[in-house]
């Protein structure tokens, strides 16, 4: 099994079925303080570096939210322009620098491959909160741990499930970690819905086809939507070299509650991982679906907390000693499981 303690969280190739089956009953431990039952000072005096130098609202507000969970402080860094790599720093010497300041760092940044770089000259275990249009991998594990968990409420689990994923599957970080992850589950029916332009990487439906899952890639939206999981992304607009490019594709695929009614089945789950693109000319998955029960994206959001958590608590292991920790709420609380 990998071994999380003090260990990089780099890409999703660093894991097996029985790790990540691991990490997430670590990440069922953590519901009742990311619920607020309970709380736990496990990492009272640890301090997380938390690196964004690409736009994000989920991924860095959830790392920050997971480590004051378990009780750590959070120090943050937004922006290329406010951190010295815009005077030339190498990322090596900002990794030597800041993991001096910290006890684990997370990071997201423009280019494929940089977070890598990074976690080179850090001393500290170094999370990747997404590297370009390379991987997301906390995404993805937070998204199969959604799967699986509506699987179950479905009475099915991962292996033999049929996943419709739709959109800019070229430049979707979050589909190529999630792609990989499924290759570890079995017998999976996976179909690709994009336009020609943006499809999925060979290299990755290479990977599906060896791991024996049967791949569908298609241009069409309709006749494509029965499965038990539909992931529609957005247009990467901030990846392609000019927004009239990026508007060629805007709209395409767009999924609302008449085109579900019609094609998908009637317990489809439908997952995004956020942001979606509201904007009329984009409209990917339209607000009219907000109120049905099938509609997974916001609790799929919320379990990035317990994931985030569990990654935390196991790199800096602590995993086994969070209950010894704990403590009442003393504040007013009502949170409950996210309906949708
Ligand atoms: N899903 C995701 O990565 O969202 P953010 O860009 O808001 O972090």
């Amino acid at each position: 099994m990998f071994k999380f303690e003090g260990a990089n969280i780099l890409s999703v190739n660093q894991f097996d079925r029985e790790s990540i089956e691991y990490l997430f009953r670590i990440a069922d431990v953590m519901q009742p303080y990311a619920h607020r039952q309970k709380q736990t000072r496990v990492l009272d005096g640890a301090i997380l570096g938390n690196l964004f130098f690409e736009p994000s609202t989920r991924t860095r507000v959830s790392f920050g939210t997971a480590f004051n969970l378990l009780g750590g402080h959070v120090r943050e860094t937004t922006g290329l322009s406010s951190s010295a790599l815009a005077k030339g720093e190498s990322l090596y010497d900002t990794a030597r620098v800041l993991s001096s300041y910290s006890d684990v760092i997370a990071m997201r940044h423009p280019d494929s491959g940089s977070v890598a770089e990074f976690a080179e000259g850090s001393r500290v275990p170094v999370i990747n909160g997404g590297d370009g249009a390379n991987e997301h991998p906390t995404q993805a594990l937070l998204d199969l741990y959604t799967i699986q968990k509506e699987q179950h409420a479905h009475q099915a689990g991962i292996d033999g499930m049929h996943i419709a994923m739709i959109g800019d599957l070229k430049h979707g970080r979050t589909v190529h970690s999630l792609c990989k992850l499924l290759c570890l589950y079995q017998n999976i029916k996976l179909t690709l819905i994009s336009p020609k332009e943006l499809a999925m990487p060979d290299y990755i439906i290479d990977a599906v086809n060896n791991a024996g899952h049967e791949c569908v890639v298609t241009e069409q939206l309709e006749g494509h939507l029965d499965a038990d999981i539909v992931y529609q992304t957005r247009i990467q607009q901030e990846r392609f070299a000019t927004e009239a490019e990026a508007n060629l594709y805007r709209g395409k695929f767009r999924l609302n509650q008449a085109i579900y009614t019609q094609h998908c089945k009637s317990n489809t789950v439908i997952m995004h991982p956020l942001p979606r693109d509201s904007r009329a000319d984009a409209n990917e998955l339209d607000n009219d679906l907000n109120l049905n029960p099938n509609l997974a994206i916001f609790r799929q959001a919320d379990n990035g907390v317990l994931v985030r958590m569990a990654l935390f608590a196991t790199t800096l292991g602590v995993q086994d000693i969070v209950q010894k920790y704990e403590a009442p709420v003393r504040w007013f609380s009502n949170k409950t499981d996210t309906v949708n």
